[in-house]
């Protein structure tokens, strides 16, 4: 169940240009957050923006959250304007996040951009309950790699990419996605493999069509606008072969086969 708390600010620091950790004290939001849950913030202390933001739950600890953020409008520019000891106004945990299934024992995370940002806590909850974990993570330059080293913390198998080759490989999480399918996994531990992804819906949608033709399960967690949060105003539904679903509350977590993606 969800609450709407005030959380208290702990820590707040810019990790690279324009992106920011918030560390909020709750042991209630702490203790119950599952990986690919989300919390829904006031992000000011004022009515403007009216609206909440949602954000990943990105890591946890014992009486306290983590969200990783990019400051791209009006909401994630006051949000980091909150200073350690201010309070903010949150709601969580929210959503249906990702699911372990505890048969698979090799995990395959893909983030792109800020998709790495609820990964975290999925590689540190899977740590002990799966054989592997490889993390690839992909972002357009050097400048906007996220997490490299929390992630090497959890497993040796880090691969990271950008667009334009300035650090790691050049070209796309779904290129790395297939290379490791193909070279280090190999057909015969497909059958044991799951994937998770976050990230633009471009990346999404290729691995989608990765894990469909190679037969592996895949969740991946959609982003679309929203406004409630809560699964009442209909404002962030995507197609899905059950009809529209709503990302809020039946998601942001969607087994990929599930997804009518679109263009
Ligand atoms: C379930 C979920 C989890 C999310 N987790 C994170 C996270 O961990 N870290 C993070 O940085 N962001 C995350 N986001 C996106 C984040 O909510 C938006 O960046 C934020 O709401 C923007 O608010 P703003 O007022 O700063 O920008 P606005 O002024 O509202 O918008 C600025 C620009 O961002 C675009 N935008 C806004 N919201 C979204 C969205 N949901 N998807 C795609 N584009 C959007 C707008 O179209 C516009 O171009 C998540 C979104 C969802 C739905
Ligand atoms: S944001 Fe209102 S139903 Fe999802």
């Amino acid at each position: 169940m969800s609450i709407q708390e005030k959380c208290r600010v702990l820590d707040h620091k810019e990790v690279a240009p324009k992106h920011y950790k918030l560390t909020l004290f709750s042991s209630y939001i702490s203790s119950r957050a599952e990986p690919g849950q989300f919390v829904n913030v006031r992000c000011s202390q004022e009515y403007d923006p009216l609206l909440r933001r949602p954000f990943s739950i990105h890591r946890v600890s014992k009486d306290y959250f983590e969200l990783l953020y990019e400051v791209v409008g009006k909401g994630t520019e006051q949000l980091s304007k909150q200073t350690i000891g201010s309070e903010i106004d949150v709601l969580g945990p929210l959503g249906s996040g990702f699911k372990i299934d505890g048969k698979k024992q090799i995990a395959i995370l893909a983030g792109g951009g800020m998709g790495v940002a609820p990964l975290l806590l999925l590689a540190e909850t899977l740590k002990d309950k799966v054989k592997a974990i490889y993390v690839l993570i992909g972002c357009n330059c050097k400048s906007r790699l996220l997490c490299e080293q929390d992630f090497k913390n959890v497993t040796d198998q880090v691969l990271v990419s950008t667009d334009d080759g300035s650090y790691g490989k050049k070209g796309f999480v779904s290129d790395t996605l297939l290379e490791v399918l193909n070279d280090t996994i190999g057909a015969r531990n497909l059958s044991q493999s799951i994937i998770y992804a976050c990230g633009p819906k471009p990346m999404l949608k290729a691995i989608a069509d990765i894990s469909f033709q190679k037969k592996i399960d895949c969740q991946v967690s959609m982003e679309e606008r929203m406004a409630c949060g809560i699964g009442t105003c209909l404002g962030c539904v995507v197609k899905t072969k059950d009809g529209y679903k709503k990302v809020c509350d039946d998601g942001p977590v969607f087994d990929s086969k599930e997804i009518i993606w679109q263009d």
